[in-house]
Order: C-alpha cells, then structure tokens, then sequence
C-alpha cells in the first residue's frame, strides 16, 4: 500500500505525528518537496524530535528515508540535523538514508537573498522562515541551480558556486547587506558535502524497485495546500507543490504508485506568516497560546489561530484527491463551549464555497459560520474512537460530511498512542 500523507490548511497540521504512526506499517518513507523550512515534530515517551529535512522514519530501525529530487537541500543544515539526530543514540547509515542526487541545493547565499527580499517587500512581506527555499527554487526554474550530483565533481561545484556568489553578492550589496567570500561558501558546501556523500545515489531505480517488490511507500508531505505554489494563496506561498502530485513529480515515482491519500488537518487553523486568514481569531489564538500550544516547530513563532474551515478543507480535499481525513488536535479545544466551522466565504456579492483567486476576494471574504456546541471534557486519555464524547465525533463528522471525504484518524494528543483509527 502506498500513501501521500499531506497537509491540508497552511503546514502544522501534526503530519509528522500521522507519518509516524504509519510509519510502522511502511518500508520506505519518503521527503519529496520543500527544504528545511519544514519542521516535523514527533513525540515518542519521553522523547520530542524536531525534524526538519529527514523523514520521519528516521527514528525507526530497518526502515529506509528517502529525500526524493523535489526536495531542496541546505547541506550544512542537513549535517547538522543527522549529528544532533545521533547524539540521541539513533544511527543514520548509508543504507537508512538516501539522498537523490537530483536535489537541489540551499546555498548561503540564497538564504541571505531570502531575507533580503523579505525587507524590500516591507509590510508586503510572506513571512517566510528565511532559509533560502524560494531563492534555491528560483534558481532551480531558472535552470541556474546547483544539484547535489553536481558537487561531485570539485572543480565544476567550485566555479558554479563562485558564479552563483558574485550574483548574490551584487543585489546584496545593492541593499547593504553582507557580502559572502565565495571561498568560505565553497569550504562550508563541499565539507557538508562529504558528509552526505555516502548518502547520495540515484534513487529513482531504488523507489522503483520497491514499488514492483511490493514493498510499502509512504510520502511524508511538508507544508500545505494552501502553501501550494499553485494552489495556496499566492503569494503567501512556499515555493514548491505542497499538493499529492508534487510527491511524484519529488520522487520519480508516477501516479499510477498511489493507492491512497491521507489529508491531515488540525481540528481548528493555524498559520503563520502574512497572508489572507478569513476565520482567524484572536480569542482562540490567546486561548491555544495559553495552553502553551501553537508555537511554531522551526522558527518559535507564535501562529496565527482559527476556526475551522471547511472552504479551504473542500478544496483542498479536490485538489489532493485526499481518500480519508486524520484530524488531528482535537484535544485542543477540548475546554471551548461553542465550537464554529466556516462553510462558506460571504465576499459581499456573492457566496463562495471555495477559496477565490483574486486578493481583493480574499480581503472581502466575511466566514459564514455554523455553530457547534463543545464537548467540554478531556479527550487525551481516550484510546479509542468509541470512547470520544459525542458531541466531539458530531464534530468530526459534520467536518467529514462537508468536506465529502471520511475521517480516518483523530489525534487527541501529541503521543504515538494518542491516535485513535475511525473504525
Ligand atoms: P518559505 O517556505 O520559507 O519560503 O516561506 C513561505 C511561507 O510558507 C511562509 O508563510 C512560511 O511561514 C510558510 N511555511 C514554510 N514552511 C512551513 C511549515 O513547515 N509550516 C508552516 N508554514 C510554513
């Protein structure tokens, strides 16, 4: 069986915690977009791993991670990653981690270029994590990128990362920003570099001969749809397809792998970063922030919080082809007397049951809600689905019913135990 697991609001939806509990069933997790700006966090007993471009398999024995070609990657940051992993005991072989040597890579200068861009956009700005992923990306559509394969070869990596500097260098300066010495670019790439070596391999043929052996697959998505470069609210948007297709396009492998998809969503929204964000609202985010929730995993920034949406959900569902819902942080509302789930977006002349394209629609659209009563009672020691109050699985399924796609699991805490399966 093979599985996307994706994120279907603005990232943070707990999917590391879904891939986690999949990931005992699967044989080969796989990263196939965005970079280190992801961060996946996964609790087991006692122990809390913040991941960034490692899959979540990671922390199992005998499975094996892929990072596919649609991933862009920091090389310093992922060594970093891999040492701060094993000083926790958990090994990283050659053979538990395979990168592509199709990946792009992150350079120094791309995150400078990053931030840069972000203080010439002033109040305009995404709110991006300022780790070099559109720039790196650009670079990739530009077809002026580097890719890990590339860095085999010291002499070619050296002249194309010197060339990649003294552009950077120029609109650096242009905003009197610091200007990188292309040598110690050169040193921090290529000494990260021979880190990884061992872990680079063409893993097209490898993903493949899984798939025929019967092996399962699972994708680990980062980000979500709505962070989409085509599907999000652009422009407040990462810079990679966050949706099911982007998995294939990441990894080599086609559509015709995919069994099924599983789109994570929180129980309520979050997100961080600028952009349109109809049913925000600011007593639920000092509620979920006094519980100590919604911090975000790789920056600590506080997100943004709201009510469900179920316009952004119903599309989300379509465009992912999503086959069943894990809805995840439920608990988190577990205190709330009246629970609300946007069903429509009212723009003034008309009502939308989809999200808009256009930023003028986004800045009119008033949430139409319905409103719930809450279940006012703890549902973090709850083991099984039967358990849940009823008024918490009205919730869910009045979630499922409007979105048009079952919900499948239910995360009721961030512990491997606390997800619970809908029979
Ligand atoms: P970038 O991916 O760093 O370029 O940031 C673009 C937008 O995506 C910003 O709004 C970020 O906050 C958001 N973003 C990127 N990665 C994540 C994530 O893992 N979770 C939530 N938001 C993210």
């Amino acid at each position: 069986m093979n599985i996307i697991i994706t994120g279907l609001q603005w990232g943070d939806e707990g999917k590391g915690k879904i891939v986690d509990y999949l990931t005992e069933s699967a044989d080969v997790i796989i990263r196939a977009q965005g970079g280190n700006n992801a961060g996946h966090t996964v609790i087991t007993g006692n122990d809390k791993y913040v991941l960034h471009l490692l899959p979540s398999g990671i922390l199992w024995n005998a499975k094996t991670n892929v990072i596919g070609n649609g991933v862009v990657i920091d090389p310093a940051g992922l060594v970093q990653e891999i040492e701060r992993i094993e000083t926790k005991g958990i090994a990283i072989t050659p053979n538990k981690l395979l990168i592509s040597d199709r990946a792009h890579v992150v350079l120094p200068c791309h995150k400078e270029l990053d931030a840069a861009r972000e203080a010439a956009l002033g109040d305009q700005k995404i709110g991006t994590t300022k780790r070099g992923i559109g720039p790196a990306y650009a670079d990739k559509i530009n077809r002026c990128g580097l890719r890990m394969a590339d860095l085999m070869d010291r002499e070619f990596a050296t002249a194309q990362i010197t060339r990649r500097v003294a552009e950077a260098n120029a609109v650096l300066a242009l905003h009197d920003l610091t200007i990188f010495d292309a040598g110690q670019v050169i040193d921090e790439v290529l000494t990260a570099f021979e880190r990884l070596r061992p872990h680079i391999t063409n893993t097209i043929p490898i993903l493949h001969a899984a798939w025929k052996s019967g092996k399962s697959l699972l994708f680990e998505g980062a980000q979500g749809t709505l962070l989409d470069i085509d599907f999000g609210t652009y422009p407040f948007v990462t810079s990679s397809n966050t949706t099911a297709g982007g998995s294939c396009t990441g990894s080599g492998l086609p559509p015709t792998a995919i069994d099924a998809v599983i789109g994570v969503c929180k129980a309520y929204t979050t997100r961080v970063g600028s952009g349109p964000f109809p049913t925000g609202d600011q007593g639920l985010s000092d509620f979920l922030h006094g519980l100590g929730r919604e911090f975000g995993a790789t920056t600590g920034r506080p997100r943004g919080c709201g009510w469900l949406d179920t316009v952004l959900l119903r599309f989300a569902c379509m465009v992912n082809g999503v086959t069943g819902l894990a809805v995840t942080n439920v608990d988190g509302l577990d205190a709330y007397e009246t629970l609300q789930i946007c069903t429509a977006y009212d723009v003034g002349d008309e009502i939308h049951t989809l999200p808009p394209a256009d930023r003028s629609a986004w800045a009119r659209a008033v949430p139409v809600y319905e409103t719930l009563p809450g279940w006012q009672c703890d549902t973090t020691s709850v083991t099984s689905y039967q358990q849940l109050p009823e008024r918490t699985k009205s919730y869910l399924n009045r979630l499922g019913q409007l979105c048009g796609v079952p919900v499948a699991f239910v995360g009721v805490g961030p512990d491997r135990k606390q997800t619970l399966v809908v029979p």
